[in-house]
């Protein structure tokens, strides 16, 4: 089936959405996005995904295009418009300052409509990858000091991840000075004397809204938590650790660079967080009972 995708206000094939090539996304990475889970046609935590593109976008003083309530409308009817109202899918939206000839660092005039794109995907969680664990191996956290705004400048994230691969493992962990950040493209978790810890939601961090949700979890399992950074000192140490995200929910590291971590599978705090994420996840309203 041909892919329906939304464009500044249309809902057209996949192939016949263009952006102009002064769009600022295309120059500067002038723009941010958000990648959204949908389970049968509701969007997972999509308050939390909101806030944070509205926090991006007031950051970056860059103007909403539409309200929220509007934004989550668009993402209800590409759903409908793609047949994935049923079963898992992925949302990426993405809002840019627009196009504007000719190419300027400043902004553009008041009134430079922002390009709005948006695309859905059916999408198969890695149940298999989880159930044995992956390996991930660290990377120079050279990212900005903003990694806090999700902008659509990923050419880091983009190396750190292509690293991975190149490994032959399933994500990249930044390592900024001797901490860990995160991963390129998830949060990320270890636990020692079984504490569990996160680096601080702070300005070298994207503040993931499955970070979020696993730390409220964690609470609620009563699992220690602190927030504060592992070293790689500590690494060693770990007797679990996991990445966090919107396509990876909880992903079990079972080897770090060369070291094995804990026993070599799946930890019990990883795969009990799982577990409560994966209920929450379930327990989604179907669309049409909303
Ligand atoms: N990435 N950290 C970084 C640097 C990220 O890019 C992401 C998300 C996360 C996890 O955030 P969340 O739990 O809200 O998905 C953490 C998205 C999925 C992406 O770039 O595809």
């Amino acid at each position: 089936m041909t892919s329906i995708v939304y464009l500044n206000g249309q809902f057209l094939p996949r192939a016949e959405a263009k952006v102009s090539v002064d769009d600022r996304g295309f120059y500067f990475g002038d723009g941010v996005y958000e990648v959204t889970r949908a389970v049968n046609g509701h969007i997972f935590e999509s308050q939390r995904h909101m806030r944070r593109l509205d926090r991006g976008m007031h950051e970056l003083r860059l103007e909403p295009p539409m309200s929220t309530d509007e934004l989550l409308d668009v993402h209800a009817q590409l759903l409908h418009e793609n047949g994935l109202e049923q079963g898992e899918a992925t949302i990426y939206l993405q809002i840019t300052r627009g196009a504007v000839y000719p190419r300027t660092h400043h902004f553009p005039p008041v009134g430079t409509p922002a390009t709005v794109f948006l695309s859905a995907s059916a999408f198969n969680p890695p149940h298999e990858a989880r159930s044995r664990g992956v390996s991930a191996v660290t990377f120079p956290d050279y990212r900005w000091s903003r990694c806090d705004l999700k902008t659509v400048n990923l050419l880091p994230s983009v190396m750190a991840k292509q690293h991975a691969v190149d490994q032959g493992a399933f994500e990249s962990i930044f390592v900024r000075g001797t901490a860990i950040t995160e991963g390129s493209h998830t949060n990320f978790f270890g636990v020692i004397d079984g504490e569990l810890r996160t680096y601080p939601n702070s300005n070298y961090i994207l503040p993931g809204v499955t970070r979020d949700v696993v730390v409220e979890i964690a609470h609620e399992l009563q699992i220690p938590v602190s927030e504060t950074p592992i070293f790689t000192h500590e690494v060693p140490q770990l007797e679990e650790c996991f990445v966090t995200g919107t396509t990876s929910d909880v992903m079990p590291i079972v080897k770090l660079d060369t070291g094995v971590v804990g026993n070599g599978k799946p930890g019990r705090i990883t795969m009990a967080l799982y577990e409560s994420l994966a209920a929450r996840l379930a327990a989604v309203p179907v669309a049409s009972a909303q």
